[in-house]
């Protein structure tokens, strides 16, 4: 089987004629029909992000999020079928998405959604759990019956523009915060209102926000003055001010939050019932060969992406 390798750090991926592998007690071979880029996956192959995300060299086989179909079962594994079509988040942090055959678990493995191609089911695992444990966890806000204000910065992104859908589908007033180009978008994906940060003075006449999700590593400090006296602001690209104010969110109210995922099937049926349902969509913003990896990389690393980059295997 092929898949695209890496040998170093920073090198190009390369595509690589590999051996089957077989699937253990309790997992699962997938035949890929589509993996999806997140920003993980060049930041660990690039080596920037070490000692906390390393890659084992040679033969890295980089990504996390796919879909596909069951090719074999492991021993023991019951309730699904060979044929069966499925996505995951692959657990843990060895990659391994980007080949044609990949073993994966059952911890973070689900159908997919009625209704949904692979592109689509590829492009929902990582960045729609983090979304949904961003709002739900970090920032308390009830999935049913939430009447809050809710900000999204980075809300034409992968993991912005599921947490658009996610708040409104929760019954929160959501303000969504991207560039001009992506407004019409964000009102699309369901934003009461959208602050374009192109503009000056951006956020005049928006605040309060009993949450502000940040997926795009904004200081804490320009918007804890934005957020209600028990609002709260996460970030899933914490940099240092955010651990240092939620370092001191222990002695006082617990106000500012850094999000790191915990990929778990649970939380990936929930995303799954929401597009089920037709209430939360993934926005494709390109698709790349498997051999197009590195191109895919560089769309995702571009910063500018609107959606999900998915790549075809
Ligand atoms: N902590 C975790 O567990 C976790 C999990 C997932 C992701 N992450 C991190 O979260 C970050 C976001 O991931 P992602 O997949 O959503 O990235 P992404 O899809 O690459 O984000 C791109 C989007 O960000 C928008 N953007 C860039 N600068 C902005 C700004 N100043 N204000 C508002 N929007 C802005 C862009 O819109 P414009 O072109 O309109 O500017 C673009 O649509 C990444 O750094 C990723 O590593 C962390």
């Amino acid at each position: 089987m092929r898949a695209m390798t890496l040998d170093s750090y920073g090198m190009a991926p390369k595509l690589t004629e590999l051996p089957v592998p077989s699937p253990g007690p309790g997992q699962v071979l997938v035949r890929v029909r589509a993996t999806s880029i997140n920003p993980i996956d060049w930041k660990q192959a690039s080596g920037k992000a070490r000692p906390l995300l390393g890659a084992k060299f040679p033969g890295f086989i980089p990504g996390y999020d796919l879909a596909g179909e069951l090719e074999a079962l492991g021993a023991g594994v019951t309730g699904l079928t060979v044929g069966q079509r499925v996505h995951t988040r692959l657990s843990g942090t060895r990659g391994g998405a980007s080949a044609e055959l990949v073993v994966a678990g059952l911890d973070v493995l689900q159908p997919m959604p009625e209704g949904t191609d692979f592109a689509q089911a590829a492009g929902l695992p990582l960045a729609g759990m983090t979304a949904l444990q961003g709002l739900r966890d970090a920032c308390r806000l009830p999935m049913t019956g939430a009447t809050q204000r809710v900000l999204i910065i980075g809300a034409s992104g992968g993991v912005g523009h599921l947490a658009v859908q996610l708040a409104r589908a929760a019954g929160a007033s959501v303000v969504g915060v991207c560039s001009t180009r992506n407004v019409d978008l964000v009102r699309r994906l369901g934003a009461t209102d959208v602050v374009d940060y192109t503009k000056s003075a951006p956020y005049a006449g928006q605040a309060p926000f009993d949450v502000i999700y940040d997926c795009v590593g904004s200081s804490p400090s320009d918007f804890l003055g934005l957020l209600t006296p028990k609002g709260r602001f996460a970030s899933c690209l914490p940099g240092p001010a955010v651990f240092a104010h939620a370092a001191l969110n222990l002695v006082r109210a617990r106000k500012v939050l850094p999000v790191l995922l915990d990929a778990n099937a649970a939380d990936l049926g929930v995303l799954d019932a929401l597009v089920a349902k037709g209430k939360l969509e993934v926005v494709i913003d390109s698709r790349f060969p498997l051999t197009g990896l590195a191109a895919a990389w560089a769309r995702s690393s571009s910063g500018r992406a609107a959606g999900k980059v998915i790549v075809d295997v």
